[in-house]
């Protein structure tokens, strides 16, 4: 990791192993990271295995997801000799900061967050018992980005709320206890910052789903992509318009397509006379981005032993960097240090 200034803007950010990702991880977030965030700043990314606990998990395939989600990452063009990637459960700071994250929350707080109060119906409706972790959550994802004295953190909008939340308690902490933690922000894209599942356009691509015919996985068969975007639900009607309040199915494919291709939804709106045509355009402009991502996965997975090297360096300098501001936020609250 070779750093210029010592000034440099801190960035970090994370991404669940709690299932394969998806278009929307790659819109929303992870194709920023690449083509911004790693030559811009010094950049951690992190695969946040710890968050993969938080509801029912086959614990096998959680390291499966853990590997795969890191070597897609290198795929998709993360580059260690510019960014810092690591596993979140090998830096031992992530859980010892969350707790002191979860005496400066309140329970009010954690209960607003939209997301426990969505995933934690989903559960109580499929008859399992909601995790105590699930509504921690924020907590822990607070310690992830406060640990490392991040200035931004690049995210899709889903995740805003939670990054709002770590502002909060970094402010909190501060006035409480004295200066230990950097104010954080989120970012989000220009344009998807909220990929939509393409037969439900009303809710977000989510990797976790149940239903997955709505969901463009990184490492789906070519096939599989385009017959999934040409089946996406569109609307009554017949023109191509972008309204994402009255046309949210084709709005979502105006949107993938302007994404892909560097343009502006309202632009290309005004190229289709069909929603088969859009249909297409926007299949071969996925496909066209996840070629050479799809490539590359292959090439890392024969080379595994390269990726176990690159998150072992990750974690080292994480560990490095997270200790020094969480031993320092450990004595600000009244811990007498080891002697
Ligand atoms: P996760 O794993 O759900 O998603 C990873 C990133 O992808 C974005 N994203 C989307 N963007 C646009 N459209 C979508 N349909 C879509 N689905 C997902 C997310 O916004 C996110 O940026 N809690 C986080 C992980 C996390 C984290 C952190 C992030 C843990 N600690 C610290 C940043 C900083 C999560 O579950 O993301």
């Amino acid at each position: 990791m070779t750093q210029t200034t010592t000034a440099r803007r801190r960035i970090f950010s994370g991404i669940k192993p709690s299932g394969h990702l998806t278009l929307g991880n790659y819109l929303g977030a992870v194709r920023r990271w690449v083509q911004e965030d790693q030559d811009n700043a010094d950049a951690l990314f992190c695969v946040v295995d710890l968050h993969a606990l938080t509801v029912e998990h086959d614990p096998a395939r959680v390291r499966r997801l853990t590997r795969q989600a890191a070597t897609l990452l290198l795929a998709a063009g993360l580059d260690p000799e510019r960014c810092t990637l690591f596993v979140q459960s090998h830096v031992d700071e992530h859980a010892r900061l969350s707790y002191l994250m979860e005496c400066t929350a309140t329970d009010g707080e954690m209960r607003r967050m939209i997301q426990y109060k969505e995933k934690a119906a989903r559960e109580r409706s499929s008859g399992t018992s909601v995790r105590l972790s699930l509504l921690t959550y924020p907590a822990l994802m607070a310690a992830d980005i406060l640990a490392y004295g991040t200035h931004e953190v690049p995210v899709g909008d889903d995740q805003t709320q939670h990054v709002e939340l770590a502002r909060d308690l970094a402010q909190r902490f501060n006035q409480r206890y004295g200066p230990v933690f950097t104010v954080p922000r989120a970012t989000n894209p220009r344009i998807s910052a909220r990929v939509m599942d393409l037969q439900d356009p009303t809710s977000k691509m989510g990797k976790s789903h149940a239903e997955t015919a709505g969901i463009v996985y990184l490492l789906d068969e070519p096939e599989a992509v385009r017959k999934k975007i040409m089946r996406a639900v569109t609307d009554s009607g017949t023109e191509v318009r972008y309204d994402r309040t009255a046309q949210p199915g084709v709005a979502n494919l105006l949107d993938v397509l302007a994404s892909c291709t560097d343009g502006k939804p309202e632009v290309l709106a005004g190229e289709f006379t069909s929603y088969g045509a859009l249909k297409k355009a926007t299949a071969e402009a996925v496909l066209e981005l996840l070629r050479p991502v799809r490539a590359r996965h292959a090439e890392l997975c024969a080379d595994p032993s390269y990726v176990e090297g690159v998150l072992r360096t990750g974690a080292e300098r994480a560990r490095g960097l997270a200790r020094p501001r969480v031993d320092a936020a450990y004595a600000a609250i009244g811990l007498l240090p080891p002697a």
